[in-house]
């Protein structure tokens, strides 16, 4: 397993093995992986040949008082991970590295860009494309693996290949929980054990929507209520929004249909957790 810090040298990686007919495939981290990050290694190991993984915590997507400087960073371990899933790459480069002094240049999708955590984290998700365009840049993979659990971040990933022309294929994979429920995240370890347990309630009024629906409800109001409901019952848990939203615009729904994407975004203490649910027909 090859390790890259500069652009260069995982470029000139990729390139040959290109040139050897590989089909490249990336899967964008910022490290502090989990199961969740692992389960993408795999589906992407059966569809490319060469893999790449890049590892960069990106400051351009987090908001000022958002937690940039704490974020988990476990290099030594998710590189002893990563060999072990037989990756072939990791690029790991520095925020020097990424970003020139005076870069200037941003990719944002307009408009999707704003809604669900793009409006309480303003230029999060251009943050996201900005580095995930570089990433595609850099690696110039055929596919790039990203989670449902973020499942705006995947929409928005979408378009900006789509408008652009990026000639690389996207794979979303299903949401990687633990044995109780809570989606898996680099986040979660930030939470002691009450939180843990109070986290669960994201989980929960998710649960609530889907069975609302499976009873027949369609009213977009009507279903979100009674999950708002269950995140009230716990009292470290502030919801930021609980969403029935069409799952390509991420444009509110009133009227639901399956297929429809249920977004939850909530503080659980001073921890920002996300969760979804595709609504599915019974
Ligand atoms: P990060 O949070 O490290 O997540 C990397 C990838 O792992 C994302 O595609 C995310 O959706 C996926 N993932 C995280 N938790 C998951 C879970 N429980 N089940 C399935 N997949 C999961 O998302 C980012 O990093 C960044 O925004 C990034 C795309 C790397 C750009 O900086």
């Amino acid at each position: 397993m090859k390790i890259c810090a500069t652009i260069d040298q995982a470029r000139d990686a990729c390139r040959a093995a290109r040139r050897a007919g590989a089909r490249i495939g990336l899967i964008p981290t910022m490290g502090a992986l989990h199961d969740g990050h692992l389960s993408l290694v795999r589906a992407a190991k059966g569809q490319s040949n060469f893999l790449a993984v890049s590892i960069f915590v990106n400051p351009l997507q987090f908001g000022p008082t958002e937690d940039f400087s704490t974020y988990p960073r476990t290099f030594e371990r998710d590189r002893d991970l990563l060999k072990h899933e037989g990756v072939d790459l990791i690029f790991a480069p520095s925020v020097a590295e990424m970003y020139p002094k005076d870069a200037v240049t941003y990719v944002n999708v307009e408009g999707l860009s704003e809604r669900l955590d793009g409006k309480s984290r303003p230029g999060h998700f251009r943050g996201v494309t900005t580095v995930v365009a570089k990433l595609f840049h850099i690696i110039e993979p055929d596919a790039a693996f990203f989670g449902q659990k973020d499942a705006a971040q995947i929409a928005i990933i979408r378009r900006t290949v789509r408008d652009l022309n990026m000639p690389v294929e996207i794979v979303a994979c299903p949401i990687v929980r633990e044995p109780d429920g809570l989606a898996m995240s680099s986040r979660n370890a930030y939470l002691d054990a009450d939180q843990r347990q109070q986290a669960l309630a994201l989980h929960r009024a998710l649960s609530e929507v889907q069975k609302r629906f499976d009873q027949g409800e369609r009213c977009a109001a009507r279903l979100i209520e009674p999950g708002k409901q269950v995140l009230q019952r716990e009292a470290a848990v502030r919801l930021d929004y609980l969403e029935v939203v069409n799952p390509d615009t991420l444009e509110p729904v009133e009227s639901v249909a399956q297929g429809a994407l249920v977004a939850v975004a909530a503080y659980v203490g001073p921890t920002r957790l996300i969760d979804n649910v595709v609504l599915k027909a019974q």
